[in-house]
Parts: structure tokens; sequence; C-alpha cells
């Protein structure tokens, strides 16, 4: 897809390629951009407190023992998003929740996905997301029929970057871990990951700083047009 001087790097003996959900297949700062007129200047700021208030309830919860499912997790984290921001608006919670269960997917993701598949590689989705939180952004950008699994961490009742949740793809397919390819934009799941013992490319969408966390992901590019060429 890429001139191969533009390949940042090459892995080799990949048969399945699989893939984080919130960021890095979908816009997790897509619903508070819909609302921007809504929300006015500070809506980046919502969506980034939502978005980290998100993943720390995750750590915390797993760590204290007390799940919740994603979906309650996000809507907790939205709770404290405005109430930090001071919006009062009672309709605003629900149109943000919303637009939530069905963020648009980055633009190259589907042609990305079909390149993978044309290549003869299982594909999957190993997410935090419930089940039907992942259905519904699946269906909403029309990539079901690239995917050979969609695997939701909620069938362990614990969050990433729990070992166990890495553990999933691998066993559902059969294959190595050293054969599969990870991908996330988030650099604390490409990190967790490659200790696990994936091939890791990290997807660094939004220019972040290396994470100061064990492993070091295997390529690192800025989104996802270069993997088929990667992989292949
Ligand atoms: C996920 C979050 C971490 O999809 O983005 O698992």
């Amino acid at each position: 897809m890429t001139d191969q001087t533009t390949i940042p790097g090459k892995l080799d003996n990949i048969e399945g390629c699989v893939f984080d959900a919130y960021g890095t297949l979908f816009d997790v700062n897509a619903a508070a951009a819909a609302c921007a007129a809504d929300i006015g200047a500070d809506w980046e700021k919502l969506a980034g407190i939502w978005r980290l208030k998100q993943l720390q309830y995750t750590w915390l919860r797993s760590l204290m023992g007390q799940h919740r499912d994603f979906w309650s997790v996000t809507g907790d984290a939205l709770d404290f998003a405005l109430e930090s921001l001071n919006m009062k608006d009672p309709g605003l919670r629900e149109r943000l929740m919303d637009l939530y269960s069905t963020l648009s997917a980055y633009p190259e993701v589907k042609e990305v996905l079909q390149a993978l598949k044309d290549q003869g590689k299982k594909t999957a989705i190993l997410s935090n997301g419930s089940p039907d939180m992942l259905r519904s952004a699946v269906e909403n950008a029309g990539i079901a029929e690239l995917l050979d699994g969609v695997f939701s961490i909620e069938e362990l009742g614990i969050y990433k970057p729990h070992p166990s949740v890495y553990e999933l793809p691998v066993k559902a397919f059969g294959l190595p871990k050293e054969r599969m390819s990870f991908q996330s934009s988030n650099g604390w799941d490409a990190h967790a990951a490659k200790a696990f013992g994936y091939k890791v490319v990290w997807i660094n969408r939004f220019g972040q700083a290396a994470e100061k966390i064990p492993a070091t992901p295997d390529i690192m590019i800025d989104s996802l047009h270069p993997l088929p060429d990667i992989v292949g």
C-alpha cells in the first residue's frame, strides 16, 4: 500500500493481526467533537478528561476487584468530566453517550483490514469495550465481515493491561503469540502487549512520548496505513 522506502520496519511470519478498539480503530474524540457547538471552546478539554478518567477507572476498578463493564465506566468518567468543567446541560450527557456507541472509525481502517484479509491474515479486535458497545461500533463502521474475532475483556471481568486479557485471541486462534501483531494507539497498551509476547506496532496517532514502563513496541507509526506492508 505504501512505497517500500516508507516502511519503518518489517515484522516477519505474522499470521494474525489484533487491534485495540478505542483510539486505534474508533475515534474516541468523535463524540465530543460532534457536540462541539453545544459544548463550546472546552470540547477538547472535556474529551481529554473523559478519556483519561475512563482509563483510570478501568485500572482502579481492576486493582480494587470491583468490576463494572466499560459502558458504566465510560458513563462514570463522563460524569466526572462534566462535573470538573461545571457543565450542567442535562441533555448533553445523554447525547455524548449515544454518540459514544457509534463512534466513527478512522478513515484508513476499512482498507487496511481488507488488505490484511487479502494477505490471508486472521484479524481481530481485543478491547476493554463491552460486547454491545463493540458490536455497535463494528456494525456502524461496516467492518464486521473483515474481522475473524471481536474479543471483549468482559468475559474475564478484568481490564487491560492484565496479561490474561492478551491471551484471549491467542487461545481463540491457536496461533503462537510471536506470530501475531498487536496494534494499539495507547502507548501503555502497546507496552503491555509486548511484555505479554506479541509483536507490537504502536499507532502513535497523537504524537505521544514513549511510556516509561517495561517492554518496548517493535515499530511505531502514526496511522494504520503502512501496516499491511509491515506485516506483508
Ligand atoms: C480498548 C481501550 C483501551 O479499546 O482503548 O481496549
